[in-house]
């Protein structure tokens, strides 16, 4: 690392150095790791660690024309700034400022050789004259004695800025009870810090909170168990073991100091924890086969579970944008609003009359009625009884700003409104909220656009199905589409019935049936064959149906089956989907159906596309989509067995029917996750636990609740999981048809896919979009443990089977 003297061949590394930074990309480096104190650093000239890990000199970050002192990954390809000095003072010319060491101290100045950022370690020291500062490759800048490197005077780990990098500590001093924040940056261009944080929880349990405003605790990791590798909220750390991102993360608790420090076991793994400045703690990994960073996870999961991200008067919603104002109020900085900050918030468009000291007190203010699907953080009880008390006692406060009457319970608000999040289109369930606003806003509140909604509701009440009818009637006349708002894309046919008669030659040719009716082939006149799926037992609205139905129609992705348009007369309700060659995957799968077996790779590319159609219903859809039907007879295969997912968006379309056909029907109970029988909230996990189900199928070729696949008198998926808990021999799993003609490796990885897929409790179970990255290898899961649910109901196969309630 230090080089005493300059030997030829040192020279000549030096010299190849230079070249190699040269052809890199704009920066120059300064071909050391160390900055000492006849030298300094200005320009494009960066210092590198003495194993090219690391790299720090001035930066730009995105569309700024600020200068900053930042550590970036030399090898990554994108400019990923881990560490930043001068976050709240940039400086405008690099040229002209200067990094140097100044008496004692490393310190940044600019062309007027003004300060702007410094160590700040106590100058004047016997050392000072000969401190150096070194970039080290863990990423950690050190200022040292230069006569003796173990005199460690100032170092970044001990400042950091959003990152938290592998074999630095995240720290909590005893002494002064203060915990070390991770401070996100105020938005892409600005490094400054922002609101969000994250640290060790200075109540010292030993888990990490995110934190908003230095001051609002808004998620809690859950406590450390060293045991198991994981918090006891993010037990899915567990999986992730092995391979690349495998890591020895520990909680160390000494006399003057608590930490959480890790280390990644393969040191060539790039990744990081760091916060983001949308106040989400995020786990990336730089993936160098396809050049880009991936988010392993990001804690809260949801975007509105995020304090404060709409700032104060704002509405948050899970899709983009993800922020709106309350009525009444505009964004603070519409700039930032646009940069996708919200932070800042909003501000009322006019004072109320109670600001107003020309006016008087509470003069002039009125209450605007909004539904929410909470109500806001902080509410103050009060005694009154009344909404009409309640009121009043709002409207008396100058402070108050909303007040609600809930079960005969008054809440009022003192100050900004946080936390509001906004109903679903067409959710009447939410809750009553009473904004205080200036009387000339709540006029123009309700003129104009707002009366038009309050009159648009009882019309469409009261002649709804009229006003459909006759708005059918034209559409179908003008062109049978219904123009969806956004995407020309996605627009979908309405079909009348009669053409759907003459297209299936009078449904003569059944494709199949499943709980909710029978499907047909049919042929359009432009001669592309459809699939057509006659809906029994449908109880939802015109409206509603039509809406959901519009929103099926805009998904559109290669391992969908695309809906290509409806019907919809009367109780006759029709879907029209394009029509997959080979049909579904049971047909091509099971032992005694299929005349040819499926080889591996086709098995394996299946499981794939299928974890790809479902992650993109999860995660990228505008309101996740959970498919809640996941098994064989829904994955259908094009003529290079390629799979597509149909029925999505059942679960919404036929309501709570679809429940209840669901958990009544045969065939599909052996794929249900253990919460439809609980009773409790279904979340896109439930398609988690079928889809592992469903996997241990395509390993075996049978079905996992045919008495013929039992082994050794037990129930297939929990011998299965017991064979891969115990990390006995996975080919044992295996369909003997295959003769052994297997990757491995891949057999390994969805046998240990499937098994977390199906543990009992959701949590444990990994998102589609971590499957995805499972199989598609990019990270390696540890063995799972054995499904304790499945365990106990092994024993009892018959009651789970066919008498779910
Ligand atoms: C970097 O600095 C060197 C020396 O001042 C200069 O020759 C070179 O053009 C600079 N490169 C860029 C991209 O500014
Ligand atoms: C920079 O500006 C361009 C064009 O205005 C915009 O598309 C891009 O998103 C901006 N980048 C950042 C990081 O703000
Ligand atoms: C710094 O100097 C280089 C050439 O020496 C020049 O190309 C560059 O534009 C200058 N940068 C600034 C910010 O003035
Ligand atoms: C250096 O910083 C000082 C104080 O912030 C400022 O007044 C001065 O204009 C700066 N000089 C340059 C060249 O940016
Ligand atoms: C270097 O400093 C350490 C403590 O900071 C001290 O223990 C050691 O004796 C010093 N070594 C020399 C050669 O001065
Ligand atoms: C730190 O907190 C502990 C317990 O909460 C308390 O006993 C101690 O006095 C505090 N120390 C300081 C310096 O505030
Ligand atoms: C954050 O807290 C500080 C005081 O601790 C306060 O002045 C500031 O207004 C707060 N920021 C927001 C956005 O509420
Ligand atoms: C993990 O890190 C801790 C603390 O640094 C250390 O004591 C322990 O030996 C490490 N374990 C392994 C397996 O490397
Ligand atoms: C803790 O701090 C005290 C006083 O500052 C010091 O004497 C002691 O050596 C420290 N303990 C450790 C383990 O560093
Ligand atoms: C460490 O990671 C690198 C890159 O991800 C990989 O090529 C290498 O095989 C890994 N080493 C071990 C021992 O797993
Ligand atoms: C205060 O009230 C008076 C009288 O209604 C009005 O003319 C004035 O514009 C108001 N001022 C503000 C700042 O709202
Ligand atoms: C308004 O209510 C808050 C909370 O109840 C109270 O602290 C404050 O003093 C009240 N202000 C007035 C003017 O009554």
């Amino acid at each position: 690392m230090k080089k005493e003297n300059i030997s030829p061949s040192c020279f000549l590394f030096s010299v190849l150095f230079l070249f190699m930074c040269f052809s890199l990309e704009s920066h120059v480096c300064f071909a050391v790791d160390t900055i000492s104190s006849d030298q300094s650093l200005s320009g494009n000239q960066t210092v590198v660690s003495s194993g090219g890990v690391f790299e720090l000199g001035f930066f730009r970050p995105g569309n700024s024309s600020n200068y900053y002192i930042g550590m970036w990954y030399r090898k990554v390809s994108q400019l990923s700034i881990v560490w930043v000095a001068n976050r709240e003072k940039p400086v405008h010319d690099i040229n002209s400022s200067v990094l140097k060491i100044s008496d004692g101290n490393l310190v940044l100045s600019n062309g007027s050789r003004v300060p702007i950022w410094s160590t700040y370690v106590s100058s004047g020291s016997v050392i000072s004259n000969s401190a150096v500062a070194v970039l080290l490759d863990d990423g950690n800048l050190v200022l040292r004695d230069g006569l003796n490197s173990s005199t460690i005077l100032w170092q970044s780990f001990d400042h950091p800025a959003d990152t938290w990098l592998p074999g630095s500590k995240l720290r909590f001093d005893k002494r002064t009870n203060q915990s070390q924040s991770i401070i996100s940056w105020k938005s892409l261009d600005d490094p400054a810090p922002g609101l969000f944080s994250f640290e060790i929880d200075p109540f010292q349990t030993n888990q990490i909170v995110t934190v908003w405003n230095r001051s609002q605790t808004y998620w809690f990791s859950g406590t450390w168990d060293q045991q198991t590798m994981s918090f006891s909220l993010v037990p899915e750390m567990r999986m992730v073991a092995l391979s690349s991102l495998a890591f020895n993360f520990s909680y160390v608790s000494e006399e003057n100091e608590s930490y959480f420090i890790y280390y990644y076991y393969n040191s060539s793994t790039i990744a990081k924890y760091f916060m983001d400045s949308s106040g989400q703690m995020k786990e990336m990994t730089w993936l160098e086969n396809i050049k880009q960073w991936t988010v392993f996870y990001s804690q809260p999961r949801q975007q509105c579970e995020v304090y404060g991200f709409c700032g104060a008067f704002g509405s948050c919603n899970e899709n983009q944008p993800f922020c709106n104002c309350l009525n009444g109020f505009q964004p603070t900085s519409p700039q930032n609003w646009d940069q996708e900050v919200y932070s800042g918030g909003c501000a009322r468009k006019t004072k109320l009359g109670c600001d107003n000291h020309s006016v008087g007190t509470g003069k002039g203010d009125q209450f605007l009625e909004s539904r929410y699907t909470n109500l806001p953080t902080n509410p103050q009880n009060t005694m009154a009884v009344t909404s009409m008390e309640c009121k009043a006692t709002c409207i008396q406060n100058c402070s108050c700003t909303a007040y609600a009457f809930e079960n005969n319970q008054c809440s009022i608000w003192i100050g900004d409104l946080f936390n509001l999040k906004q109903l679903e289109q067409d959710d009447i369930t939410g809750k009553l909220l009473y904004i205080k606003l200036a009387a000339s806003e709540i006029d123009s509140e309700s003129s104009p656009t707002n009366k038009r909604r309050v009159i648009v509701i009882p019309i469409a009440v009261s002649t709804g199905l009229l006003l459909l009818g006759l708005m059918m009637f034209i559409i179908m006349k003008r062109r049978r589409t219904i123009i969806s708002p956004k995407s020309a894309k996605g627009s979908l046919v309405a079909f009348e019935y009669r053409d759907l008669e003459k297209a299936t030659k009078n449904f003569s040719e059944k494709l199949g049936k499943g709980g909710f009716g029978f499907v047909f082939k049919g042929t359009l006149p432009d001669g592309s064959i459809i699939a057509v799926k006659k809906l029994e037992s449908i109880n939802q609205g015109e409206k509603q149906f039509r809406t959901e139905v519009s929103i099926i129609g805009k998904i559109n992705h290669v391992n969908l089956v695309r809906l290509r348009g409806f019907c919809s007369e009367g109780s006759r309700k029709l879907l029209v989907y394009d029509y997959v060659s080979k049909g579904s995957l049971d047909r091509h799968l099971f032992h005694g159906l299929a005349s040819e077996p499926l080889d591996w790779k086709t098995r394996y590319q299946i499981s794939l596309g299928v974890a790809r159609g479902l992650a993109y219903l999860h995660e990228n859809c505008v309101d996740s989509i959970i498919h809640c039907d996941i098994k064989p007879e829904n994955i259908l295969l094009d003529v290079d067995n390629f799979p597509k997912l149909a029925d999505f968006g059942l679960a919404k379309l036929l309501g709570r029917e679809f429940s209840r056909v669901l958990t009544t029907m045969r065939g599909t109970v052996g794929y249900l996750a253990p919460e439809w029988i609980s009773g409790v909230a279904i979340t896109p996990k439930a398609d988690v636990y079928s889809y592992g189900m469903m996997l241990l199928e395509l390993v075996s070729g049978m079905r996992n609740f045919e008495p013929a696949n039992d082994k050794e008198g037990t129930f297939f998926p929990v011998w299965a999981a017991r064979q891969v808990s115990e990390g006995v021999n996975v080919l044992n799993l295996l369909d003997d048809r295959l003769h052994g003609n297997v990757d491995l490796e891949e057999v390994c990885r969805i046998c240990k896919v499937a098994c977390w897929c199906i543990q009992e409790n959701e949590i444990q179970r990994p998102s589609m979009g971590q499957v995805v990255q499972i199989l598609e290898g990019f990270f390696d899961v540890s063995i799972p443990p054995m499904p304790r649910f499945l365990q106990e109901i092994g024993n009892d196969r018959s009651t789970y089977i066919s008498s779910p309630t």
